[in-house]
């Protein structure tokens, strides 16, 4: 580890077709930021990347669902999420985006590099084909039986069942996920990546050279191996995407999972310019993929190719993949709304960071799934975040302004042999021998990314302190010994000071607290020898004048734990019924009366309207507003002709922030229902009213 000269950390780009939630984090983002924080606190120089994947069939068809171009889409969920991880403190270099135009350009050169080797395999075959829609079917645009297990809705690219990864092709009764109609097959020309030609060199460099990887890692790409790999294709039919560059690719976009990995280097281009090539093509650099367990082909045998087949850049040295997080025995699901998400948890749970990731590291699936539980959430801050960490520190500023008006006693050997002192002594070479084996074994589970066993270690520091202040006693022993109290707290003021460095990776703003309170300049000193020497560091001097003390943490109150437990339960958890099948939606999470009061609904009436060039979905529509007529566009156009719609009422959003779609900017939203067939009907007011009437 030390023989790098410097790291590159990625953490997996997320989709940017909705919020994130704790399965991302505990996936994801939070070990890979517990280890960022950790190097840097090594004084490494440490790349951290990451930013939203913006293309795909994701992003369009979730942009087809809210009736709303990609663009607006992705717009929407970059912000949300990039807010979102810089509220809970993610702390990467560069959270950046793969609409970016150095992305679009760095991922075209990648491309033209392999293609000038003529590695590609260009061919033209039969693919499924939406005759409605007048679209190919490709990844999850396609649905129908599993081959493997029978499920009927496996996607086109992968069964989230039982997570074999597929090709449209293999679908047994193939349907389109957006007309829900039978495909045809028709021609079409794409460009291959021969992965069946890395073959023997991922034998030797993965199998071979990298079993020092998570088994779980590991076994899932022993066994692609082993059933032997086939080219793949990495170009798509679709309008959104980084476009193919060669003249006879009209219509053609690079495929998502060929563009996205790149992501990482294009952001770390747009983090330092003139200076990125070091964290992506020198040896000496320590490149890590953090992602979930769904990614790991795609970072371990994928990607590597593509970087191999370039022969310009470093590999992955690691990647610790996560398996995945359940919530209350269930999966967490999007499309159920059965999720904790990130964003609402900031807002419910505020000044609480530091209580998630805590929860969130204990259980993290590290080498199997596992269960957030409000319950387990509300007993783990109590009775270890407040009760042992929180208690510690607590107890010895109180104890350290009690006998010494806050500052430091002095430093110095025990004197005396009688037998009390003797036993304090003791008590102290024990917790000292203690602390110490603690802060190696935290270390050395972090260097191999095993975050909970690192953060167990972590607190263990404050249950060693604990039991030193419970064994010795300083408060019996102020009646009579003060010199021996003096030296007890100084001791214990300097495990307080450590425990501020230790939890640095993982509790950052409980360790901002002790810092404060402990208010010692030695702290940033000793910061890097703490981490390079691993053992206890000398970090308050005596003498020193603490500041005031503060509660680290406090109780979850049963309360707040029955309100997020309720918002769950708000929502239908048994079915498994995917997005795509039809169903009544699941209620919203509550809110308050001032949240609807934010929204001006108006009626007002059509005074014409039109479909929109080039839109299969959208119609224009010029709406009398009671002020004056406003241009709102609504993606209606399949279900309402202009006729139907002109002359009639509608309901519309009137204080909604004007948008752009194709050129045209729309100033309103109309209001419809959609029916269980994914039908929409105009919401408006059985009697006309005068336009500009508001709706309360
Ligand atoms: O699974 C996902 O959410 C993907 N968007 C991850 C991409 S990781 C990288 F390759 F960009
Ligand atoms: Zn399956």
């Amino acid at each position: 580890m030390t023989d790098f000269k410097r790291y590159t950390i990625t953490a997996a780009l997320p989709y940017a077709n909705g919020p994130l939630h704790i399965g991302h984090i505990a996936g994801a983002y939070l070990p890979a930021d517990t280890y960022v924080r950790y190097l840097r606190l090594k004084g490494e120089d440490v790349a951290f990347i990451c930013g939203s994947d913006e293309h795909g069939v994701a992003i369009t068809l979730g942009a087809r669902k809210e009736g709303v171009t990609p663009r607006a889409f992705v717009d929407k969920y970059h912000q949300l999420m990039k807010k979102a991880f810089e509220d809970f403190g993610i702390a990467f270099d560069i959270y950046s985006r793969t609409s970016n135009p150095v992305h679009y350009e760095t991922a075209q050169e990648f491309f033209k590099t392999i293609y000038d080797q003529n590695l590609f395999i260009e061919e033209t075959s039969d693919q499924y084909y939406d005759e409605q829609e007048g679209i190919f079917l490709a990844d999850r645009y396609i649905i129908g039986t599993c081959p493997n297990c029978g499920n009927p809705n496996a996607y086109g690219d992968q069964c989230e069942k039982c997570g074999t990864s597929l090709s449209p092709k293999q679908l047994i009764n193939p349907r389109s996920t957006v007309s829900g109609k039978a495909p045809i097959l028709k021609p079409t020309k794409h460009w291959y990546f021969p992965l069946d030609k890395f073959e023997s060199w991922l034998k030797d460099w993965l199998i071979e050279g990298h079993k020092d990887w998570k088994t779980n890692v590991y076994g899932q790409c022993k066994s692609w191996l082993d059933q032997g790999l086939q080219p793949r294709s990495i170009t798509r039919d679709l309008d959104w995407g980084i476009p193919v560059p060669l003249p006879d690719a009209k219509g053609k976009v690079l495929y998502v999972w060929f563009d996205a990995p790149i992501g990482y280097i294009s952001a770390t281009k747009e983090w330092k310019p003139n200076d990125w090539q070091k964290y992506w093509k020198d040896p000496e650099t320590r490149l890590i993929h953090f992602i979930g367990k769904d990614n790991i082909v795609f970072h371990c045998i994928i990607f590597p190719s593509m970087l191999k087949a370039t022969g310009e850049y470093i590999l992955p040295d690691n990647v610790p993949a996560n398996e995945f997080l359940n919530l209350e025995g269930e999966k967490l699901s999007t499309s159920r709304n059965h999720a904790v998400w990130l964003h609402e948890y900031l807002l419910d749970l505020p000044g609480r960071r530091d209580e998630l990731r805590y929860v969130l590291n204990s259980i993290s699936p590290e080498t199997k799934d596992a269960d957030f539980t409000w319950k387990d959430y509300q007993q783990k801050v109590n009775s270890e975040l407040v009760a042992i960490l929180g208690n510690f520190v607590n107890r010895v500023m109180v104890l350290t302004w009690k006998y010494f008006d806050g500052k430091v006693p002095s430093e110095h050997e025990l004197p005396g042999t009688d037998e009390r002192r003797k036993r304090i002594l003791a008590l102290y070479n024990q917790a000292h021998n203690d602390l110490n084996k603690s802060v190696k074994d935290m270390a050395d589970a972090i260097k191999n990314f095993r975050f909970r066993e690192a953060q167990f270690q972590m607190m263990n520091l404050s249950r060693i302190g604990n039991k030193f202040l419970a064994d010795t006693e300083p408060w019996k022993l102020a009646k009579e010994d003060m010199e021996a109290v003096g030296c007890i707290l100084n001791y214990a003021l300097t495990v307080v000071g450590n425990i501020a460095l230790a939890c640095e990776p993982f509790l950052p703003d409980g360790a901002a607290s002790i810092r404060k309170q402990l208010n010692s300049e030695l702290l940033e000193q000793s910061r890097k020898k703490f981490w390079e020497k691993e053992e206890l560091v000398h970090v308050v001097p005596q003498h020193h004048q603490l500041g005031k003390a503060e509660l680290l943490y406090r109780n979850v109150e049963d309360a707040d734990m029955e309100k997020q437990v309720a918002r769950l339960k708000k929502t239908p958890a048994t079915t498994s019924a995917p997005a795509t099948e039809n169903a009544i939606k699941p209620l919203k999470p509550e809110i308050v009366f001032d949240d609807f009061g934010k929204l001006d609904i108006r009626i007002g009436t059509v005074v014409s309207a039109e479909k929109m060039e080039k839109s299969n979905k959208l119609l224009k529509l010029q709406v009398d507003d009671g002020f004056g007529v406003r241009t709102i566009l609504s993606g209606i156009a399949q279900h309402y002709t202009p006729e139907d719609i002109a002359g009639k009422q509608v309901t519309f959003i009137a204080n909604l922030a004007p948008r752009k779609m194709m050129g045209t900017e729309s100033q309103g939203m109309i209001l419809m229902a959609e029916d269980k067939d994914g039908k929409l009907r105009l919401v408006r007011p059985i009697d006309d009213v005068a336009p500009g009437s508001q709706v309360s």
